[in-house]
Formats: structure tokens, C-alpha cells, sequence
């Protein structure tokens, strides 16, 4: 969370520094700032809100410089406040950082009896009274910067600026991304490339540990024992990068619309002769697929969604054991992990933080670790044995949706690939699988075809407070998704439940001002699921039903049924989701909320 923007060049750098800013609301938006050196001091812009809010307020004050650091918050500690907001400075040195200082609490302490000022309730504002407190012990800025992180606990990104030092920008990276962009007489930092692509495709991935300085013309890095080293620059095709709404109201709405396209990426070139390509998991795939004996899934939020029906999957199709966990769960429970377990974590981001702890603590008891990710340029791609990149594009969208169904495809490629290496599924199988994942893209644009009836339906939610949602089988993670949507989008209180469970308790919820939304595809177990909803129906409860039209499911009063088209019960999870994103996006246009940025979150998370 948070997103931290750094520059040094020849020409003015609040225009960069501001549209990095833009580009990295995603990773939180409460509130905004910046600090240039200009004429040998710190001149500092802070807003409460979004970026925009921080451009409106340095346009008006005509702040410019020559080096710069910005940043957007996600908050932590302390309120979405203009005194709360980065960067946080020390006489003349301003600070900007992304992540968690776990010490702060004692360091300020320390600080506060050495006579400093806090002006802030944040974790930050010690890092640069620590860096001024170090120089006032001698020697030169880097010595002291480096002395000071050496006392900090926590993962962090840090951007420092002195006012008597305009030559150069200190970075730090220890547990929070952070890469370097590379220019001609300019150079640049960022927590994402992202935010860097309107001024270089050139980048330097800095590792856990590097310490770096970067001036007009060089980029110094140290490595975490302190040696100096030479990170290699990777250039980026920038046209990949590049996001617009293209007419669309909402990037939730167009990514919604953009998967049958995506789906079409994420199967490109992983199958052949109508089979699942082994080599699309990494050259040790085939073997490691071949000796695990148990799947471990480590995921967050949506991630975890998929990884959980994914679970569905191994075991059914592909015989082969399968756990699913959050990762903040995961990592800090005593595990026991069976023998020849191949560790799966699945990210959009591949930088949250979570997953990224949970692998780390896992990988050396797994056989091996396999990322299903997004980001091919991510943390988490770099640190895992095998990758699988999605490709469903620039998710720009805080409530993930293309994502989780290329999340979806990937795996199950994955548990055809498996099943295939311990012999429970026949190459005759396989190709049958293989052909209804090739059918979804224009299955798909079935589905979104049922979009303006969904929308006159979403009114019906904008005055509800609660919301079930209910599937069975594997539709039950399909149904856990749907109640994320909602309620991260149109902050109306969701629940999943599968619905056998409806009996043991949330029955007593069900009235007529409790709206049960449920996915109803054909298959073994639609019958019990439709005396579920009667379950409902018999408690004036008011239903939505996405059903398989064969299904034999009937609208009457209180029961609204959306026709779905038929479809295999392996890929139905990946088609079911589409209603239920297209559902939360209206209900929440409706609602009037921000769709793409909803209040408190941001699109990666990386901090615990
Ligand atoms: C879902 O809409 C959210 N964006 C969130 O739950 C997200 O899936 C979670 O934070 C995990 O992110 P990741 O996939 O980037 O790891």
C-alpha cells in the first residue's frame, strides 16, 4: 500500500512526480504529497484526498524543483490527514515511505527525549528525525541514512531528500517493491513501473536489501550486506503497460467486458493439439507436477477465491489433495505440510505482502513453489521456483474481476497438467477440458449479453442493507466472490454461505428484506440446491437466481431467475462469476460509490 514517486533530473520534476502519483492510486488514495528541493530548502505539498486534490494545490503555489519525492497514502497510522500525509521531514530532510516501521513506538520515544518535534501520529515521521539525529552524530548523509535504516524494524520502501544534497536521491527497499527507471541525465524511482512509463521503459528491479543512490547521471546500489553490486536494467514494451477506460464509465466495467479477450491471452500458446503445454508452468513442471502427492494454496482476497476453487478442482478432476489457506493466516500458525507438497501461491499483484511472507516461510519445506501472477516483472515471480503468467492485462480496478477468471483458467490448465502427470486424466479427458476452456471467450460474451437486465435488477439492491449469496460445490467460492464484490464496491453487508449450510444458522437472517443471490449451474447437485431455495422462498425471502437454463429453475413472485446458457460443470465457476460482477458494478453505480477506488481499500496490498 501506498505508492512512493522519485525524481532527479535537469528539468523540472513536479509534472512527473504527479502523474507517477496518478498511476499509483491504486495503491492508496486517502491522501497526497510531495517535497522538491528549490533554492537550497524543502518546499512541501500535502492533501488530504486523491491525487488530484495535491496537482490543484502545487499548480496553485507553483511548486517546482529539480529532485522530488511524492507519495500517495494507504493509511496505517493515523487518520487521512494533511499533517499525517508524506512525506514527513526533519529540518531539511523530507522522507517519503511505503510499508510498516514496527518500532516506531520505542525510536520516537528515543527521538522525542533527543528533543525532536512530532507533527504526525504516523510510524514514518521517526525515520527522518532518526536520519537528523545520525547526522548530528557525524559523518556524511549516506553513512547516516544507512545507520538510521539499520535501526528500523518492518518492511519498507523509503525515498529520501536533504536540501543541501540536491545532487542526489537515497532509496531504500526492504520489503516493500521498489524499482529504479532509468533516464538520460534523469533518473527516477517508483513502487511500480506503472508510474514511470510516460518517462522511461528502463528499469532496475532493486532486491530485498538494496540501498541505492541515484543521481542526475548514476545509479548507485548496495546490497543488503552492504557490497556494492550492478542490478541489470530491463527495458519494458511500454505499449503493454498502457490503460485507458476506452469509453468505458468505470475500468471495472471495461475489465469486466475485456475477459472474454483476456481468457483468450491467458490460453494462447499453453495448449497444443488441444493438451495443456506442461512447459507453460516452467521447464521442472512436468516433474514436479509428476512428484507431488499434495497441493498447498497460499492466496488473499480474490486470489484465495480462486485458489479455493481450485481446490474443487485438484480433488475431483485431477485426485490429487489439495489445502487452501489465506496467506495472513498461513504464515503465522504453526503448519505441518504432508510430504512432496508443490506450494501454489496466485496474486494479481505478485507484490502482496501476505503472499509474499507465506511463501517465503513455506518454500524451503515444499518441493517446489508455483506463482499464478498477473505481473510478470513482480516480486513474487521473481522468488517462486515455476511462474505462470496470466496476462490478463493492467487490472486498474480495485475489486478484481479479469484477474480472478485468467486466476481460474491458469488453474485449472494446472490440475489438467497434474492430473495428466499421475494418470488420472486421460489425454481423451484432457482434450474435452481443454475444448470447454477454448469455448469461454465466446461463451462469455453470452454472458455479459445479459447485462441490461442484470442493471434494471440492481436497483432492487440500493436501499438493502444485507445480501446472501449461496452456491454449492465449487460454485461456493464462486458465490465467497460475489459477496467480496458487493460489499468492496457498494459497501452493502454480504455473506456466502454453501447453501446445505443455509439450516444451520443463517436461515434465521431470511426475510423479505434480505436478498438471496444464488448460481444454479446444471449438475449433480442442483436438485439439492433447489431445496435450498425453497428454504428461502418458504421464509419470504427475495431471490435472484443465476441458473442454467435447462435447469428447470421457474421465476414466480419473489424469485427472479437470469437464464444462463448451458455450460460443462468444470469451467461453469469461471461463467457463473460474470453476473455476479456485473451485479455488484450496478449495484454500486446505483449507490453512487467510487467504483474503481472504494473507501479504505487499494489495489495492492503491501503491507500485513
Ligand atoms: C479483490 O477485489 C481485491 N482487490 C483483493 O481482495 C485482492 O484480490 C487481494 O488483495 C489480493 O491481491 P493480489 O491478487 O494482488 O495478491
Amino acid at each position: 500500500m501506498c505508492g512512493i514517486v522519485g525524481a532527479i533530473g535537469e528539468r523540472h520534476i513536479t509534472e512527473v512526480l504527479i502523474e507517477g502519483l496518478r498511476r499509483l492510486e491504486y495503491r492508496g488514495y486517502d491522501s497526497a504529497g510531495l517535497a522538491v528541493i528549490d533554492q537550497g530548502g524543502i518546499v512541501r505539498e500535502r492533501q488530504p484526498g486523491k491525487v488530484q486534490a495535491l496537482a490543484d494545490a502545487s499548480h496553485a503555489a507553483g511548486i517546482d524543483g529539480y529532485v522530488g519525492i511524492a507519495h500517495t497514502r494507504w493509511a496505517t497510522h493515523g487518520a487521512p490527514t494533511q499533517d499525517n500525509a508524506h512525506p514527513h521531514q526533519s529540518g531539511d530532510i523530507a522522507v517519503v515511505h511505503n510499508g510498516i516501521i514496527e518500532n516506531y513506538e520505542a525510536l520516537r520515544e528515543r527521538l522525542q527525549g533527543e528533543g525532536f518535534v512530532f507533527t504526525s501520529q504516523t510510524d514514518t515521521e521517526v525515520v527522518p528525525h532518526l536520519i537528523q539525529s545520525e547526522l548530528r552524530k557525524g559523518g556524511d548523509f549516506i553513512d547516516a541514512v544507512k545507520r538510521a535504516v539499520a535501526q528500523l524494524h518492518g518492511a519498507f520502501a523509503l525515498g529520501i531528500i536533504r536540501a543541501c544534497e540536491p545532487e542526489r536521491l537515497i532509496a531504500v527497499r526492504q520489503g516493500s517493491p521498489l524499482v529504479v527507471g532509468l533516464g538520460i541525465g534523469e533518473n527516477f524511482l517508483s513502487s511500480d513501473q506503472l508510474a514511470l512509463l510516460p518517462v522511461t521503459n528502463r528499469f532496475i528491479y532493486l532486491e530485498e536489501g538494496d540501498f541505492v543512490v541515484l543521481t542526475r547521471q548514476k545509479v548507485s546500489v548496495w546490497d543488503r550486506n552492504g557490497d556494492v553490486v550492478k542490478r541489470p536494467a530491463v527495458e519494458l514494451d511500454a505499449t503493454l503497460h498502457a490503460s485507458t477506460k476506452g469509453g468505458y464509465k468505470h475500468y471495472m466495467l471495461k475489465e469486466i467486458y475485456e475477459q472474454p479477450a483476456a481468457i483468450q491471452r491467458t490460453l494462447n500458446g499453453r495448449v497444443s493439439q488441444g493438451r495443456v503445454a506442461l512447459d507453460a508452468f516452467g521447464p521442472q513442471a512436468a516433474e514436479l507436477l509428476a512428484k507431488a502427492r499434495h497441493i498447498q494454496i497460499l492466496a488473499c482476497g480474490t486470489s484465495y477465491h480462486a485458489g479455493f476453487v481450485a481446490k474443487y478442482w485438484f480433488e475431483a478432476i485431477a485426485g490429487i489433495s489439495c489445502h487452501v489457506e489465506v496467506a495472513s493466516e498461513f504464515r503465522y500458525r504453526t503448519t505441518v505440510l504432508p510430504p512432496d507438497t508443490l506450494l501454489v501461491t496466485i496474486s494479481q499483484s505478485g507484490e502482496t505482502a501476505d503472499t509474499l511472507a507465506a511463501l517465503r516461510e513455506v518454500k524451503a519445506r515444499a518441493i517446489g513453489s508455483l506463482c499464478i501472477c498477473n505481473v510478470p516483472t513482480s516480486t513474487l515471480v521473481r522468488e517462486s521456483d515455476m511462474a505462470f503468467i496470466t496476462h490478463a492485462g493492467p487490472e486498474i480496478g480495485v475489486a478484481s474481476t479479469k484477474a480472478f477468471t485468467t486466476q481460474l483458467v491458469a488453474l485449472l490448465l494446472l490440475v489438467l497438467a497434474a492430473g495428466r502427470q499421475h494418470g488420472n486424466v486421460s489425454a481423451d479427458r484432457e482434450r474435452e477440458i481443454v475444448a470447454q476452456l477454448n469455448q469461454l471467450p465466446n461463451l462469455l460474451e453470452t454472458v455479459l449479453a445479459l447485462d441490461p437486465q442484470i442493471e434494471r435488477i440492481a436497483e432492487r439492491f440500493g436501499e438493502k442493507h444485507h445480501t446472501l449469496f449461496l452456491g454449492r460445490g465449487a460454485q461456493y467460492p464462486v458465490a465467497m466472490e460475489g459477496a467480496l464484490k458487493l460489499k468492496e464496491i457498494s459497501y452493502i453487508h454480504a455473506e456466502a454461505y454453501p447453501a446445505g449450510e443455509l439450516k444451520h444458522g443463517p436461515l434465521a437472517l431470511v426475510d423479505n428484506d434480505m436478498p438471496v443471490v444464488a448460481v444454479a449451474p446444471k449438475n449433480d447437485l442442483i436438485d439439492k440446491l433447489k431445496s435450498n431455495l425453497q428454504e428461502v422462498r418458504a421464509r419470504a425471502g427475495e431471490l435472484y437466481v443465476f441458473a442454467d437454463r435447462n435447469a428447470d429453475v421457474r421465476p414466480e413472485p419473489g424469485l427472479t431467475v437470469f437464464p444462463m446458457p448451458g455450460v460443462a460443470d468444470e469451467v461453469a465457476p469461471i461463467v457463473y462469476t460474470i453476473p455476479l460482477q456485473l451485479l455488484s458494478y450496478h449495484v454500486a453505480v446505483i449507490k453512487g460509490t467510487d467504483v474503481d477506488q472504494p473507501r479504505n481499500l487499494a489495489k495492492s496490498v503491501t503491507v500485513e
